[in-house]
Order: structure tokens, then sequence, then C-alpha cells
């Protein structure tokens, strides 16, 4: 609970809802949690499947770990407790965009089961679909896309995940795409599977 809860009067009652927004979108909100390494190709998946998702007329919006970080989450860093309050806000944020019938994207490395499991909570289960980026950690590394693995094996970067810091895959993700052995073409189709019929709105 927050500690700022007296004299705050909600409004949610009387404003439109989700099913309106939806509507008017002629879309069904849902969220898609990529989960996964640093480097392991979230943002690309991310940004190809938003693309996808545009050409066939649905309105994605991509929640990025690099974009939260350099403007609303500016503040926090890679302790266990930074990275519980970055996805707590990015839940609440996505939940905005859910509620607002908007297929939303999110990509965080979100290290482990409680951390998603929050996020679950925030968003609902019923509007998340967890998705494993399951590239093995040797592929990041060698792609070190942004020198990150280079300096937290020199001790640069403290708490680096994957290095010095943990990373629990999921158990049960809806699906697991491992960008070592397909291309982000084979990656995006086989989410565009899973994503359309979901994202379709049902006509009465
Ligand atoms: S999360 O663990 O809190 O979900 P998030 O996805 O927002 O992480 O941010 C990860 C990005 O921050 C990485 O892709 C990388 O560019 C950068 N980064 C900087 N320091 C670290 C670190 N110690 N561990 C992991 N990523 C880091």
């Amino acid at each position: 609970m927050g500690k700022n809860n007296n004299n705050i009067y909600p409004i949610f009652d009387r404003m439109l809802t989700r099913a309106d927004k939806e509507e008017l979108l002629q879309q069904h909100s849902i969220m898609i949690w990529f989960t996964g390494l640093s480097g392991s190709g979230k943002s690309t998946i991310a940004i190809s499947l938003e693309r996808e998702l545009q050409k066939r007329g649905l309105l994605c919006r991509i929640l990025d770990g690099d974009n939260i970080r350099s403007g609303i989450n500016n503040n926090l860093g890679f302790t266990d407790a930074d990275r519980v309050e970055n996805i707590r806000r990015i839940s609440e944020i996505g939940k905005l965009f859910i509620d607002t019938g908007i297929i939303t994207i999110a990509a965080f490395i979100s290290p482990n089961k409680d951390i998603r499991e929050m996020a679950s909570n925030i968003i609902g289960k019923e509007n998340f679909l967890e998705i494993f980026i399951s590239t093995p950690i040797e592929e990041c590394e060698r792609r070190d896309v942004k020198g990150l693995y280079a300096k937290a094996r020199k001790g640069e970067i403290k708490n680096f995940t994957g290095i010095s810091s943990p990373f629990e895959a999921p158990e049960n993700p809806a699906l697991s795409l491992d960008t070592s052995i397909l291309t982000v073409e084979e990656s995006v189709n086989k989410l565009l599977e899973l994503i359309l019929p979901i994202v379709t709105l049902k006509k009465e």
C-alpha cells in the first residue's frame, strides 16, 4: 500500500472503460512480456513484432529497459530492490496502456520468478503473456552488443545479470524463443501465430 492514500477519490467508475477503447481500436489488448538476459534479443524482436502488428492495423506500445531507465526510472540501479521497483513501475504503466486498449510489449530482463509474478499480478494474469527469450548466455556474451559483458567480466559493472547477479528462467512461458537458433523473422512469426488470435476482437 502507498503512504498517501488519504483524501484520494479515484474516478475510475466514471471514465470510459477498456472495452470502450478496445471497441474504438477494434482490438483486444494484452501484455506481451519478454524476459531474458541482456543481449538475448528482446528489443530486436519487440521492434520487429511491433511493425508486424502495426501492418495489420493493430496499435502497440513498446516498453523497453534502456528507454524506461533513461526516463521515468532514471533514479534506479540494479540492486534487487531497484529491480523490483523498476518492474513495479513498468507494470503500473503497462496496465495503463492495457486499459487504453493498446497491445503492450515489455522488454525487460525481469530476472526472477517473483519479479515476473509481481508484474503479472499488477497487470492481471488474464492479460499477461510471458515470453522467454531463451538465447544462451554464451551467445549473449559472444554478441556483447553493448560491451557490457566484457565490462562485467572485468568487474567494472556490479550485479550484472548472468555474471554476478542471477537469472531464473521461467518455468511455464507461453513461448520460448532462442535467437541463436531462430532468425528474427522466425521468432516474430511464432509470436504472431500465438498473439493474433488473442488480440482479434471477438464479434458478439
Ligand atoms: S531489470 O533486471 O531491472 O529487468 P532492465 O531490463 O530494466 O533490467 O535493464 C537491463 C539493461 O540495463 C541491460 O540490457 C543493460 O543494457 C543495462 N544494464 C546496466 N547495468 C546492468 C546490470 N548490472 N545488470 C543487467 N543489465 C544492466
